[in-house]
């Protein structure tokens, strides 16, 4: 066993570049180990581990190995980065006066009212009927918002960062059963431009301290995974967040000569087809896009009272290379409006609670999520959300 270790760290240091202020503290070299054995006495040797000496492996070749592959320099790097970017989401909100909450992760609700939900059963020898163990069925958590929403009536300013689950069956490259999210949510805001203001500083804060943090780890992914990336990334800081509403990206994507697989026409929802042409055409500047049907959002946002073309305060930062990267709104605080908005959807009784935060006094508020792994891909280029998460999770894989 030992002789193994001594060979794998030893393949990961030659040709690892750490962030300078993560510094290897055993310096092996690949010839120390060449004649190293493990406990049986059997020979380990270069040929025998999958991950070779100076070889630039494709991401996709060490997704075979989530137990070995961050062994690599590229790896190593890219999950370095993202323990420094978590840092500096974290220090964002310190800086700018939000509480830190920890929302549960077992819920008992579907705050996306999408459906995507895992269903949690005990397993083994519980005493408890498994069904019974709650009393009432529980979820894997899709989403803090709604818990946020409690909190942000106490602390103004509040926000999570963390484990969210949603079973959508998507092999995308931009989609994983479990991925982290930073939700955040404000009270006394009644615009969409104070939520989007929000919005581009944490993307453009926490960037600029991942480059200065980080500038090794992020060299090394742009010369082997995307070049060009740098430019790119320079060019999305310096520029203004453009903003278009719906209806005016569907007036851009009818308008456009590309044919889509899907016909854009108001009132259907955006696909990765819609959301890169948007981008294109904006310049490759992240934009962000507001105001959508109402029929296409989840119950919370809030009515824009408009017509005939029935909108809610929505919005979604669509950025190159990934599309969709945050999602949020004002939410519905008007008592009534709530309440008809429930009625229709048959939710009023599971929702009382969230009734009541209206019922015992609410003001104007809203908020987002930003989904980490896509945020991770966007800065650094990674085409596939799988190679920027140390153990992905995904439809038929759940290694390890
Ligand atoms: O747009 P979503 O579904 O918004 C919400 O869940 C809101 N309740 C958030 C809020 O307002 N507090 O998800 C937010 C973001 C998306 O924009 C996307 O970046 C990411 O989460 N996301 C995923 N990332 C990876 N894999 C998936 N399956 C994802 N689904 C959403
Ligand atoms: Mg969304």
């Amino acid at each position: 066993m030992l002789g193994a270790r001594c060979l794998l760290r030893a393949v990961r240091f030659c040709s690892s570049v750490p962030c300078p202020r993560h510094k290897p503290s055993a310096k092996l070299s690949v010839r120390d180990t060449l004649g190293a054995q493990n406990m049986s006495g059997e020979r380990v040797t270069v040929q025998t581990f999958p991950i070779r000496y100076k070889e630039r492996h494709p991401l996709e070749y060490l997704r075979q190995y989530p137990h070995l592959r961050c062994r690599t320099n590229i790896l190593g790097s890219i999950l370095r980065i993202r323990s420094e970017a978590t840092a500096a989401i974290h220090s964002f909100f310190k800086d700018s006066g939000f509480v830190h909450i920890h929302t549960p992760i077992i819920t008992s609700n579907d705050c996306e009212g999408a459906g995507e939900l895992f269903q949690l059963h005990a397993a083994g020898k519980i005493k408890v009927p498994e069904e019974n163990f709650f009393n009432v069925p529980a979820y894997l958590t899709v989403s803090g918002q709604l818990h946020l929403e409690v909190m942000s009536g106490a602390f103004t300013q509040v926000f999570t960062f963390g484990p969210t689950f949603r079973a959508e069956n998507s092999q995308s490259r931009r989609h994983l059963a479990e991925f982290y999210m930073i939700e955040a949510e404000i009270s006394f805001v009644d615009s969409l431009q104070d939520l989007m203001q929000v919005m581009e500083k944490l993307f453009k804060a926490t960037t600029m301290m991942v480059l200065s943090n980080c500038p090794e780890d992020v060299k090394l992914c742009y010369k082997f995974i995307a070049p060009g990336q740098k430019d790119r990334l320079e060019h999305m800081l310096k520029n203004n967040f453009l903003i278009i509403s719906y209806t005016e990206a569907v007036e851009i994507l009818k308008r456009a000569s590309q044919n889509f697989t899907f016909t854009p026409e108001w009132g259907i929802d955006l696909q990765t087809e819609h959301e890169k042409y948007l981008v294109k055409h904006c310049g490759n500047i992240p934009v962000f896009v507001i105001n959508y049907p109402l029929a296409l959002k989840p119950f919370y946002m809030r009515d824009n009272e408009d017509g005939p073309q029935h909108t809610v305060a929505a919005v979604d930062l669509l950025v190159p290379g990934v599309g969709e990267l945050f999602g949020g709104g004002l939410r519905e605080e008007r008592y009534h409006f709530l309440e008809e908005r429930l009625a229709r959807s048959r939710l009023t009784e599971v929702y009382q609670w969230y009734l009541d935060l209206r019922r015992f006094g609410s003001v104007p508020h809203g908020g987002f999520g930003m989904g980490f792994e896509r945020y991770l891909q966007c800065i650094l280029g990674v085409d596939n959300i799988k190679d920027v998460i140390p153990f992905p999770r995904f439809p038929h894989s759940c290694l390890l």
